[in-house]
């Protein structure tokens, strides 16, 4: 399985600075093409202009979110062949800043992850723990209930596990916390779907993933890859991430 790195550019970019960006990861995308798969998932404004700006390039496009909805009266959502329509193969669902500030339980999570599959977009379904339940010691218990709220069954998509106290803070998880989540997943992967298609799922890694990092991070045991939010937003160190792939990885 390659490992896959994916950018979260969340509510940034302008027209003029989505193009600047997507020129500069595609500049430098074939090098690392070889060993690692390449994700861009811009605000929905710009996924049309980039996945044209990157058509023909290594990098692929997704979106931040979508509709569990197929069509219809829902303002200001966009159903996942909508996404598709502009040349997204990707979609993130139920990251933590949509669970916190849309209200989106696993449940409706699910949803968009059987929309996503339904369209033929592959979806990347966030789960994560807060600082209170780590502290509690629950972080384990609240990952796996997200994990069997939020994945449809069968589940051909992605897993990102991104402790919430570690996005955007500059401070990723230590890699035995990792470590120990990962292989907490894939268990709870292989129970839930059993051991074949269980072990097919990649897990990605996200949460303040930066370029002098990423080798460590990207080294660990069950780490398919990252979910880069902050370090996306420049193409010489998202470009640098991809790099830090450990060649291992790429060939098994
Ligand atoms: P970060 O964000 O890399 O800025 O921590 C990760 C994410 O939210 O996907």
């Amino acid at each position: 399985m390659r490992p896959l790195i994916a950018g979260n550019w969340k509510m940034n970019c302008r027209t003029d600075e989505a193009a600047v960006l997507a020129r500069g990861i595609a500049a430098g995308a074939t090098s690392v093409a070889s060993f690692a798969d390449l994700l861009v998932c811009p605000p929905a404004t710009q996924l049309c202009a980039v996945a044209r700006l990157l058509a023909g390039t290594p990098v692929a496009v997704g979106g931040q979110d979508c509709s569990n909805a197929p069509r219809g009266a829902h303002t200001g959502d966009i159903a996942a062949d909508m996404l598709s329509d502009c040349g997204a193969t990707y979609v993130i669902v139920g990251h933590s800043e949509r669970r916190a500030s849309h209200g989106e339980t696993d449940e409706i999570v699910r949803e968009k992850a059987v929309a996503a599959l339904t369209a033929g977009l592959v979806p990347i379904v966030c789960v994560g723990e807060t600082a209170e339940q780590r502290a509690a010691g629950q972080e384990t218990e609240a990952v796996g209930w997200q994990l069997i709220g939020s994945l449809p069954k069968p589940f051909p998509g992605i897993v990102a596990y991104e402790p919430i106290w570690a996005i955007g803070s500059g401070r990723p998880c230590g890699a035995e916390d990792v470590t120990q989540m990962h292989a907490f997943i894939r268990e709870e992967l292989m129970r839930q779907f059993g051991p074949e298609s269980g072990r097919a799922v990649p897990i990605l890694y996200g949460g303040s993933v930066k370029s002098d990092n990423a080798a460590g991070l990207l080294s660990l045991p069950e780490v398919g890859g990252a979910l880069v939010g902050g370090a996306s937003l420049d193409a010489a160190s998202f470009l640098a991430i991809a790099a830090a792939v450990p060649k291992r990885a790429a060939t098994s």
